[in-house]
């Protein structure tokens, strides 16, 4: 059985922190299932992690569900997110909670990942009401880079910040089992994770928050050139695997490799009876 929402609610009452991470493929995410990450996010960050956009905007349903299923399959334990992208719920309830069931039905994660407050808080409450665990985002919500004029933190002065105070409210109202706080300030975090009986889980926005998520990228260093502050790179994988296909690449060249190790030997009878046949 996977791991399911009331475990998460139950690790903040007991003040037991809560890991998230993104991954989107099959491989990965064994290794993620083998760390014990209980929960794990098939973010559309994968626009621009694994599909090379510059923001998540062109995403769709099938690239989503694509990289959900192949998560799915490489995991036994964990509980697993599909994030909505962009113009999937927005248009009306119906849409969203069509979409949403997508996610489950043909996807097979247990829960989604949504954007926004209360603007989006009915069309959270309709898809609970289906039998859909929502996961709210808050904060900067990148779907909505556009509108929000950038990668900016999000309620640093009083207005700002009681507009992401009652956004929280709003998720946690509709029925969501937890909130992502993205890019908010440390003090404001800590605030609403104490109003709040859902978890928080925090990218950018602090240690006072019940958990914390990251692009696996980030922290496996895969873009060496960049690291936004509030990732860390844990591993420099991007030297790694350079290093590795450099060394393929050369011994490809030099022919030493595949060594005698690598290959398949063939009887010498067997290769002299072939070669009297293509004599005939
Ligand atoms: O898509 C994503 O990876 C996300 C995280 C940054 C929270 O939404």
């Amino acid at each position: 059985m996977r791991t399911s929402i009331i475990k998460f609610r139950e690790m903040k009452q007991k003040g037991e922190k809560i890991t998230m991470l993104t991954t989107y493929d099959y491989s990965t995410a064994m290794i993620l299932e083998e760390v014990g990450i209980p929960l794990i996010l098939v973010g559309d960050s994968l626009g621009m992690t694994m599909l090379g956009y510059e923001t998540p905007i062109p995403v769709t349903m099938e690239d989503m569900l694509m990289h959900v299923k192949a998560v799915v399959r490489g995991t036994k334990n964990a509980h697993i997110v599909g994030d909505m992208p962009f113009m999937t719920y927005h248009v009306s309830v119906e849409q969203a909670v069509a979409n949403a069931g997508r996610f489950l039905q043909e996807g097979g994660c247990q829960s989604i990942k949504l954007e926004g407050g209360v603007t989006v808080a009915e069309k959270i409450r309709r898809i609970v009401d289906s039998g859909i665990p929502v996961c709210g985002h808050i904060g900067l919500t990148p779907q909505s880079i556009n509108q929000l004029g950038g990668y900016r933190i999000q309620g640093r002065n009083k207005d700002a910040a009681m507009k992401v105070i009652r956004d929280a409210e709003a998720v946690e109202q509709a029925g969501a089992y937890a909130v992502v706080l993205e890019t908010v300030p440390a003090p404001l975090s800590a605030l609403i994770s104490k109003r709040l009986s859902i978890p928080t889980i925090g990218i950018g926005a602090g240690v006072g928050c019940d958990g914390q998520v990251q692009v696996i990228h980030d922290i496996l260093g895969l873009y060496p050139n960049f690291v936004p502050k509030h990732a860390k790179q844990y591993a420099n994988v991007h030297d790694v695997e350079k290093n590795a296909i450099a060394g393929y690449f050369n011994e490809v060249k030099a022919g030493t490799f595949p060594a005698d190790a690598n290959s398949f030997p063939l009887d010498a009878a067997v290769m002299s009876e072939i070669e009297q046949e293509l004599k005939k």
